[in-house]
């Protein structure tokens, strides 16, 4: 199904941040510490803005409607996990975001953003799996699944332009 991969291409891209963010961890320093910014621009808005959003707004409620039992499953799980990531985030802006930034700043930084690359590569795994997998049988019997994504995506895509001014 395209819109399936769509979000696995998205997911590559996400995965080579993701990697160059393990890279600057243990080099961080309360010097340093602003080259995180470009990266949390794009945890905020390419992966949450438009790739979680394609999700939560699309994928997911496609998948409810022909399968609800889902929601006490994975996709309860995977919600859960995206608010969970969006805290990580919020976190780590709100310390890269300081004027002066402590030592003891650095530190929470780098666990913080530990714990929210486990938790991501964990939940990238269990989409592509798992929940992806599942989103493909539903499309087998019901083949409607690009019908019903593939324009709402382009539209997302727009609004997304607006809001950033392009
Ligand atoms: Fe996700
Ligand atoms: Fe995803």
């Amino acid at each position: 199904m395209k819109s399936v991969d769509i979000l696995v291409a998205e997911h590559k891209i996400i995965l080579g941040n993701l990697r160059e963010i393990e890279k600057l961890i243990p080099r961080l320093t309360t010097e340093n510490i602003q080259m995180l910014t470009p990266y949390l621009e794009f945890l905020q808005g390419y992966a949450d803005e438009q790739h979680h959003a394609r999700e939560e707004k699309i994928l997911f409620p496609w998948m409810l409607q022909r399968q609800p039992d889902l929601q006490q499953g994975p996709v309860g799980l995977l919600l859960k996990e995206h608010v969970q990531a969006r805290a990580f985030v919020a976190s780590v802006t709100q310390v890269v975001e300081t004027l002066v930034v402590d030592a003891s700043g650095v530190k929470k930084v780098q666990e913080t953003l530990n714990l929210f690359l486990s938790l991501y590569h964990a939940h990238i795994a269990k989409e592509e799996d798992i929940l992806y997998k599942i989103a493909e049988q539903i499309d087998a019997k019901t083949h409607d699944g690009d019908k019903c994504m593939f324009l709402e995506f382009a539209k997302l895509e727009r609004e997304m332009g607006v809001r950033n001014g392009l």
